[in-house]
């Protein structure tokens, strides 16, 4: 099938990479010259694993083009995914502008039947939206379908490839077939494509991020509990997540969930239920318990050093907002950086992929070291912020040389506590009393 992907960032490149992957013609279009230029160059704009394989193939055999020219990039298209930023407005709302932007040249240019797709996450009635924008200018039939991802960062390429589920939002039995057609390739193991309306497509992907995030401000609560009670956090999460209804997944306790998903998705939603004037009492805890979660290990530091942070100098391991991404929006790593320097501390990064990021966003306020080692040398404490692989096993006789008080502040649980107390460690994690 030949198809288009408007926007080539994080969702835009995964999908138009992956459809290709299934022998499909994919043209993604960008604004962006100068992305396009790299792409069509065969340089991937973005760190996810496994996706450069994917890209560097279906590049080489001619299935995946760039452009920046939409009329080019979407004339002989069956099906177009609109892959586009829906930021948060000043007041958390998504942000459409680029969507129905978008939307209105597709209705200016389109000249035959096509599929529209919304992909990014946008709010319940884009799609109504999206429709009403291309038939103000469009003389040809054409649908607009919302097709939500789920993709996670770090496993997007698997995540498309074999997804849990599709969730496709039409009424059109046109647009449906063609869909599943698309999808077919993918869902071969069984999975399900869940066909539905399109408010509830749009709806279901609020819903899961948020739910998702809710599970996280749950656990990390009980964690607190936890702590305050004498009680073992990761005891009690094996205890709950062995009851199916419960599951296993996403109940780790730590220094609160970030992204460029959980954070805005949230706060969308609980947005939109305002305009339906409901208050979505929940998703407005779970937002404020994640706030506080970011500077969980703060008070701790903070009572470990009699409350006199300043000349102290700390080891920062793990900048990214979880493993294997170089995405810092909204890691609680920042966070951490701007408490610790703001009450007079000097701090020490490592991060195996986020540091190019993190010195475009905070600059020299922090020291960013070539190896993770090398970040300990005269450090007051380590602090652990992101549970990359490489700090799984470290080097706890290096650690110990290195850092000049044996402690270590770990807002990921990488460690045993017991191991830690025996390796003579002054240890604090989170929802674990020693
Ligand atoms: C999330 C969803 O998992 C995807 O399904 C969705 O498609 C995506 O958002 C999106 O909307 O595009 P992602 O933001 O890549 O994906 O990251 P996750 O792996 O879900 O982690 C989110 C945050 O939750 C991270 O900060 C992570 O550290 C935290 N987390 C996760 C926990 O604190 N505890 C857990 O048990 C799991």
């Amino acid at each position: 099938m030949k198809i288009s992907v408007v926007g080539t960032g994080y969702v835009g490149l995964v999908t138009g990479t992956c459809f290709a992957e299934t022998g499909n013609d994919v043209v993604c279009v960008d604004i962006d010259a100068n992305k396009v230029k790299k792409l069509s160059s065969g340089q991937v704009t973005i760190y996810e694993p496994g996706l450069e394989k994917l890209f560097e193939r279906n590049l080489k055999e001619g299935r995946l083009h760039f452009t920046t020219n939409l009329a080019e990039g979407i004339a002989d298209a069956q099906v177009i995914f609109l892959a586009l930023p829906t930021p948060p407005g000043e007041d958390g709302s998504a942000d459409l502008s680029y969507i129905l932007g978008v939307a209105e040249q597709l209705g200016k240019i389109l000249t035959d039947y096509k599929v529209i797709v919304d992909k990014s996450t946008v709010p319940v009635g884009t799609a109504e939206k999206v429709r009403a924008v291309i038939a103000k200018h469009c003389k040809v039939p054409f649908d607009v379908v919302s097709n939500p991802e789920f993709l996670r960062e770090g496993v997007a390429v698997d995540d498309f490839m074999k997804p849990d589920r599709v969730v496709i939002g039409t009424e059109s039995e046109r647009a449906r077939k063609i869909m599943g057609d698309l999808y077919a390739p993918y869902v071969r193991q069984g999975n399900p494509v869940i066909y539905m309306d399109e408010k509830s497509a749009e709806l279901t992907k609020y819903a899961a991020n948020s739910f998702l995030a809710t599970k996280i401000s749950f656990m990390n609560e009980i964690a607190i509990l936890c702590e305050k009670l004498g009680a073992d956090v990761d005891m009690v999460r094996r205890g709950i997540g062995s009851d199916e209804r419960i599951g296993k997944r996403f109940l780790f306790p730590g220094i609160g969930y970030g992204g460029s998903c959980f954070p805005k998705d949230v706060q969308a939603l609980v947005k939109s239920s305002e305009e339906v004037s409901y208050d979505f009492k929940i998703l407005n805890a779970v937002m404020d318990v994640n706030e506080k979660q970011k500077l969980f290990l703060l008070p701790k530091i903070e009572a470990y050093f009699n409350n006199d942070l300043k000349g102290k100098h700390f080891a920062l391991w793990g900048l990214a907002f979880k493993p294997n991404t170089d995405d810092i929006r909204e890691a609680p790593a920042l966070y951490i950086i701007e408490a610790l320097t703001k009450a007079g501390a000097t701090v020490s990064v490592f991060d195996p992929e986020a540091m190019p990021n993190v010195r475009g966003v905070v600059g020299d306020i922090v020291t960013y070291a070539e190896h993770q080692y090398d970040s300990l040398e005269n450090a007051d404490a380590l602090i652990i912020a992101t549970e990359w692989s490489v700090f799984r096993t470290p080097d706890f006789d290096k650690i110990k040389s290195s850092l000049k008080n044996q402690v270590i502040f770990d807002g990921r649980n990488l460690f045993e506590v017991s191991r830690m107390q025996e390796l003579g460690f002054h240890y604090e994690s989170v929802g674990r009393t020693p």
